[in-house]
């Protein structure tokens, strides 16, 4: 018989490192990873890598016939300023991407008679502030307010939010039979900051790529200017957001769609953090208009109120925790400095 397994796309990327190590620790179930590269040695090797593309759909059928998956961490994307540059592509991977595998979560859903839980990270991406004045009077957002993304990687992420609700809710509605649906749950992040890793394709790639060249001792031109403000969070808030949500009884979920945040700083307030560390830091502004006009879109701060009513949402770092107990020990460590 086929054994039980969770299944995590993207996992090289930066979510999917800090989740399967998280996952790796505590949950017995076997992981598999799927994702284009190989996974750095670091991983652990009780894991199953499978390198491969998403869009094989040869390849996805092979990991069915071989694992009973009860659960996706689908984390495989194209960032925002990455996407802008093959929108095309970035729609085919993350659209297309997802829908293979909403797929499959829906026929397993079948085959098990019970739900698959299919987690998926959206973003802040998914809002478009028409312009700073909108932005700065309207400070935050709720779910669905504002919901009218600039850039190909916020379609293709408020589009699967729709897609796995879809799924979840009114797929083969005019069947015959009630199929079994799948069951997913989705999280908007904020831009993420890991000690650990930097990110690559994004857009708040600044404030983490301002802290480690910063670490590093060398200087780094911030792409954004001063003002541009958007909220972040660090790695292990993001991990704990993902694993509660897909811990959380259904019955006190009022929603599949949820903000999760932690804290909001201009471009600006991240340099004096950095700079309160890392006193030597050269770090200048020289913004990219097209990059700032993607940060200018994204809203100052989202509400996670829902998130926190359903199911006891709370980040464990605020911004003050954030640098002093987990970036600057981790980071001075993993730099030497
Ligand atoms: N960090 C992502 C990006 O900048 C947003 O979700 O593209």
């Amino acid at each position: 018989m086929r054994k039980k397994g969770i299944l995590i796309t993207g996992a090289a990327g930066e979510i999917g490192e800090a989740l399967v190590h998280e996952l790796a620790r505590q949950d017995g179930q076997q992981l598999i990873t799927l994702d284009l590269k190989p996974l750095p040695e670091s991983f652990p090797r009780s894991v199953t890598h499978v390198q491969g593309d998403l869009l094989d759909q040869d390849l996805l059928a092979r990991l069915v016939s071989e694992y009973e998956i009860d659960t996706i961490f689908h984390l495989a994307a194209l960032l925002s300023t990455r996407a802008e540059f093959t929108p095309e592509a970035a729609h085919r991977v993350n659209v297309e991407g997802t829908l293979n595998l909403l797929k499959l979560a829906s026929d397993q859903s079948q085959w098990r008679g019970e739900p698959v839980l299919f987690m998926f990270p959206s973003s802040i991406a998914a809002y478009g502030m028409p312009d700073l004045e909108t932005k700065a009077r309207i400070p935050m957002v709720r779910e669905w307010e504002w919901n009218y993304p600039r850039t190909m990687y916020g379609c293709t992420k408020l589009y699967c939010e729709l897609l796995g609700t879809y799924y979840s809710e009114y797929f083969r509605q005019l069947a015959a039979d009630a199929p079994v649906m799948l069951d997913f749950r989705c999280v908007r992040f904020p831009g993420l900051v890991s000690a650990f890793t930097v990110p690559s394709g994004g857009t708040s790639d600044f404030g983490p790529e301002m802290l480690h060249a910063a670490a590093r001792g060398e200087p780094y031109a911030c792409f954004v200017r001063e003002d541009s403000c958007i909220p972040f969070m660090v790695m292990p808030d993001a991990i704990k957001a993902l694993l509660e949500l897909s811990r959380a009884p259904a019955e006190k979920l009022t929603r599949r769609v949820y903000n999760v945040t932690s804290f909001s700083l201009t471009a600006g307030q991240f340099r004096n953090m950095v700079l309160r560390y890392f006193p030597d830091a050269q770090i200048t502004f020289e913004p990219d208009i097209k990059r700032n006009g993607i940060i200018d879109s994204w809203p100052s701060n989202m509400s996670d109120k829902a998130a926190r009513e359903d199911w006891g949402w709370k980040p464990d770092y605020d911004l003050e925790r954030a640098f002093t107990e987990y970036l600057v020990p981790n980071i001075r460590k993993r730099y030497q400095v």
